[in-house]
């Protein structure tokens, strides 16, 4: 059990936020100090099991040994933050030649500094080749938080209020074989011409629900069938979190254009060369591929993930863990986990609860967030070991036991 939450160390940093910042996101009175492995520190010394990752942004951890050698290495090097699309670097050269080891044969990338512009930068690639159409995405889809990802975006009103939108179709989002609007993109593929479809493969901010197997290949199917480019947004689940580098291996279909972000460390669109613009400035950024450190700490994430086997131990906590949680299903306001791998779902009655029990747990040391309306998002970092799990698992039963 930790001590008094928050420390005066605490107090002191979220009262200057709160005075000078823009009051965002922010769930409950963590500030995160310092990390060694799946544990957070405050500036107060309390210490948290983390089963967030950052939203997926630090899938090995904190402190790992071999990151920290990385940043060693830049403690002397001034030019780690660079103009890198008009010059070039290692650490680019580095990460491009890496994640070409994980994507599709004959895919290249375009780095970029967050998820939504590597969204933005997906969508862009698609319209270069299209045309200015419509583009269709789903409902309960979030793909970020600038204009063109927001179009796209759908999964809370209070991201898009008064934000004007480019023009945009949507459809429903299957988690199941047998939802009778399975094949509804057929019918509008046939009714409209658009300028791509874009997915998540799990809705992420959405609330953790997994596609449906039938409708990630109806989507491959009717987008090649109609010639429109299909991009998966992988920004939340790419890079390990599901067992698989990649969501959408798990179904056996290949995207045209994807992004990604938050594990990678910086962002990136990715696109089968068929869609590469064939103008050189289609697409830049002064950022672009973020700072040298984000894309050497990036390309180190990849070589650990690989070294260490961390697909196999995600698949094989993600196992452990949703066998515990399903446990907790009919009990306490439970009514569904889902998931896959590592990134799991766990679904309450009511949003009321919902956000109880992420302060309790958060005050019993367990950190977790919400998705979605009444979820709670579990995506531990891909290191986390029996013991961690079966100790966050415990506070669970601990917490979701008392009212
Ligand atoms: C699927 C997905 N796409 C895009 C984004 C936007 O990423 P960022 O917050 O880095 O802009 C997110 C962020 O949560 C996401 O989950």
């Amino acid at each position: 059990m930790n001590k008094k939450i928050p420390g005066p160390n605490s107090k002191r940093i979220i009262d200057t936020m709160r005075k000078y910042a823009y009051d965002s996101t922010f769930v409950y009175p963590l500030v995160i100090a310092n990390g060694h492995d799946c544990i957070i520190e405050d500036p107060d010394g309390n210490k948290f099991l983390d089963f967030t990752s950052n939203i997926g942004a630090c899938p090995i951890g904190y402190s790992h040994p071999d990151i920290m050698e990385v940043l060693a290495e830049y403690s002397t090097n001034g030019t780690h933050k660079i103009a890198g699309q008009d010059f070039y670097s290692k650490e680019h050269a580095d990460l491009a030649e890496i994640i070409s080891t994980i994507i599709p044969r004959n895919f290249k990338a375009f780095f970029i500094n967050s998820g939504a512009e590597a969204v933005e930068n997906s969508i862009k690639i698609a319209y270069r080749k299209m045309g200015p159409l419509p583009g269709v995405s789903c409902l309960g889809a979030f793909h970020g938080r600038t204009l063109g990802a927001l179009s796209f975006t759908s999964s809370r009103p209070v991201h898009k209020y008064n934000f004007p939108e480019i023009p945009v179709k949507r459809i429903k989002f299957c988690t199941n074989d047998n939802d009778p609007e399975i094949n509804a993109l057929e019918s509008l593929l046939k009714e409209n011409k658009v300028a791509f479809i874009l997915t998540e493969v799990i809705q992420g901010e959405g609330g953790y629900y997994v596609a449906s197997k039938k409708f990630i290949r109806n989507l491959r199917k009717y987008a090649t069938q109609y010639g429109v480019p299909l991009i998966l947004d992988e920004v939340q689940s790419g890079l390990g979190h599901t067992g698989k580098w990649w969501a959408f291996e798990h179904y056996g279909v290949t995207p045209d254009i994807m992004s990604t972000a938050k594990a990678l460390q910086v962002g990136a669109a990715i696109y089968n060369k068929k869609f590469e613009p064939s103008d050189r400035s289609a697409l830049s950024s002064t950022w672009g591929g973020g700072s040298r450190i984000d894309m050497a700490v990036g390309t180190k994430t990849i070589h650990v993930i690989k070294r260490d086997k961390l697909l196999e131990n995600a698949t094989k906590m993600g196992n452990i863990l949703k066998r515990g949680l399903q446990e907790l299903v009919g009990k306490k306001g439970v009514v569904d986990v889902r998931g896959l791998g590592l990134m799991i779902g766990l679904e309450f009655d009511t949003k009321i609860r919902r956000e109880k029990k992420i302060v309790k747990l958060f005050r019993n040391g367990l950190l977790t967030l919400g998705a979605g309306q009444k979820s709670l998002r579990i995506i531990p970092p891909l290191v986390i070991t029996k013991e961690q799990v079966e100790q966050g698992l415990s506070i669970m039963n601990q917490v979701l036991s008392r009212d």
